[in-house]
């Protein structure tokens, strides 16, 4: 028999209304509960943004200058990156299961460097999404490229896949060679993948109207960090992106090509939380780089 619970006073208080919580991401607040669960192990709860550290080069273009050996030089990253972006080969062969936070696994591929990029598939069942226990999945969308509607559809079948058991979608947007790279184009890919039903998009930073891009998009926005740049400048970038309303970053080569990949991801982190001006946080690239190479000598 259970204990009867007469002993303290119970208290209703029934004169306090209860106290109903909105989730706070950009366009999410009519997501199903599993789905923010999962982008709050995305996006910092304290200033609504992400710091994602993109490692899922070597799905179409082999062992990338900076990831030949991830154990190595990644693994030490991982507690500066609010997600990882990886693909399931990576995540099972050498990232530690301790690692915590959240995992946007790619979910698509096909051709290599070698071939015609836009020729993807999708390349994870949902099934082992959720074994490897994925905050997200990522595709790649190539708007104008050659096989355009097949990588939509390869964005649709994942979003339908994940609805069915509460998994985000981040749709990548790739811009092939012959597309220019501005505002106008970014807006309809950004747009186009938002309306057919993606939780989060991922594009790149254009210098001119990026506003335009963030305000038209119903869904939140992360800027890749695209070829490697000087280390003040890749800091300038997301510094202007996140003003612009973008709400992070997923940032790899600028990252892990630097010369201390960790002294950068901690200076991307001060640029994307804290609010902290390019030129400042690149201060503290340069401490953290100088205190490291003193403990390494
Ligand atoms: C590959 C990707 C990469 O994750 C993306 O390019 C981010 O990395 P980087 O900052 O090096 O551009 O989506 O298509």
């Amino acid at each position: 028999m259970p204990e009867q619970d007469a002993s303290n006073p119970k208290e209703f208080y029934p004169d306090v209304p209860q106290t109903d919580v909105t989730f706070p991401l950009k366009g999410s607040n009519s997501l199903d509960w599993g789905m923010k669960n999962r982008l709050s192990n995305i996006f910092d709860s304290s200033s609504g943004k992400t710091v994602m550290l993109a490692i899922d080069h070597g799905y179409f273009q082999g062992p990338t200058t900076g990831l030949e050996r991830v154990d190595i030089n990644i693994v030490p990253l991982l507690p500066f990156a609010d997600t990882l972006m990886v693909t399931r080969g990576i995540l099972r062969s050498l990232i530690p299961p301790t690692f915590t936070r959240g995992v946007v696994l790619r979910t698509s591929g096909g051709p290599s460097i070698l071939k015609e990029l836009s020729n993807e598939q999708i390349a994870v069942d949902i099934e082992d999404v959720i074994r490897l226990n994925a905050s997200a999945m990522a595709v790649q969308v190539f708007i104008g490229g050659e096989h355009e509607s097949q990588s939509v559809h390869n964005l649709t079948r994942l979003i339908d896949a994940g609805q069915k058991y509460g998994v985000p979608v981040l749709a990548v947007t790739a811009v092939g060679r012959e597309m220019e790279r501005n505002a106008r184009y970014m807006r309809l890919a950004c747009r186009i993948c938002a309306e057919l039903g993606a939780t989060y998009v991922k594009t790149y930073y254009v210098a001119e109207g990026f506003e335009t891009v963030t305000a038209s998009c119903p869904v939140p926005i992360v800027i890749a960090g695209g070829k490697k740049l000087p280390e003040l400048e890749a800091l300038r970038m997301a510094w202007r992106a996140t003003e612009e309303g973008a709400l992070g970053v997923d940032m790899g080569r600028n990252i892990f090509q630097s010369e201390s990949p960790q002294a950068m991801i901690q200076a991307v982190r001060q640029v994307v939380h804290k609010r902290e001006r390019p030129e400042h946080a690149f201060d503290l690239y340069r401490t953290l780089t100088a205190e490291q190479q003193v403990s390494v000598g």
